[in-house]
């Protein structure tokens, strides 16, 4: 992926949880699979990512795993898996062993030394700003973040910090798009959008929101690509497409 940074080539990353998926995207050209805490809501039914444990994760990240041939897997610690440094080096070698080659955590300047850490002993860590839906009832809802003056600049800061802690790529979530190109310039790391605007490196989707199989309440960022193309297959290849030639995410689908 930073590769694809140094050469402005956008790139497109998705969610995956299970083998025949993976292997699907994987083969369509997806660049990055995530076996995202998002499982919570999209696979168990939960109204947050909060119950997950590192053994759900642990088991999709297996599966996803057995389906790729060239994509990069990474898989999400889950909410408290991480709280110390300790525990995230003992789950995140759950993940790592289970297949997973980079973890992702939520959080900003309290995450430093844990990255740190991880980097250093050989676990390839993407950091996540802007909405963290571990967080969300801190949050009191899943709100657009970085809106006013002083949280915009916390959130650039963290992301600075993050990357000289270690981190090898970071997620923003549901940012302006200004603050999303702003890190994105900011970073040498790439930066992969969701809700964040189309200057990031590249973006990340939810599989069930991409396939319009998500139940309830679709986020605005979010496209239904299977509407448009019929075909899951063909729908992957459509989300490839317009990001690689930055037709999405369009105004429509980002907070200004
Ligand atoms: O859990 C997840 O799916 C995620 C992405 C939306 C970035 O964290
Ligand atoms: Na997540």
């Amino acid at each position: 992926m930073l590769k694809f940074k140094q050469e402005g080539k956008k790139f497109t990353a998705l969610t995956a949880y299970d083998a025949s998926f993976a292997a699907a995207f994987d083969s369509e050209g997806v660049d990055v699979l995530l076996v995202g805490d998002s499982m919570g809501m999209v696979l168990q039914g939960h109204d947050d990512t909060l119950p997950v444990s590192v053994d759900d994760i642990a088991y999709h990240t297996r599966c996803v795993r057995r389906g790729i041939k060239r994509a990069l897997l990474i898989a999400d610690m889950p909410f408290m898996s991480y709280a110390t440094p300790e525990q995230a080096m003992i789950n995140a070698t759950t993940l790592m062993q289970a297949g997973a080659n980079m973890v992702k955590v939520e959080g900003g300047h309290w995450l430093l030394e844990t990255v740190t850490k991880l980097t250093e002993r050989g676990i390839p860590v993407c950091a996540h700003l802007g909405l963290t839906p571990q967080s969300v009832h801190v949050f009191g809802g899943f709100k657009v973040q970085g809106r006013d003056a002083s949280n915009a600049q916390r959130i650039l800061d963290e992301a600075k910090a993050l990357q000289a802690a270690g981190a090898q790529l970071l997620v923003l979530e549901c940012i302006p798009v200004a603050l999303a190109k702003t890190i994105t310039e900011a970073l040498t790391i790439p930066v992969i959008g969701i809700g964040a605007g189309a200057d990031t490196d590249g973006q990340i989707l939810v599989m069930h929101d991409v396939l319009g199989i998500s139940s309830g309440y679709i986020p605005r960022f979010s496209k239904n690509y299977l509407a448009q193309t019929g075909e899951i297959r063909s729908a992957i290849r459509a989300y490839i497409d317009e990001v690689a030639n930055g037709t999405f995410p369009s105004s429509e689908h980002t907070f200004s």
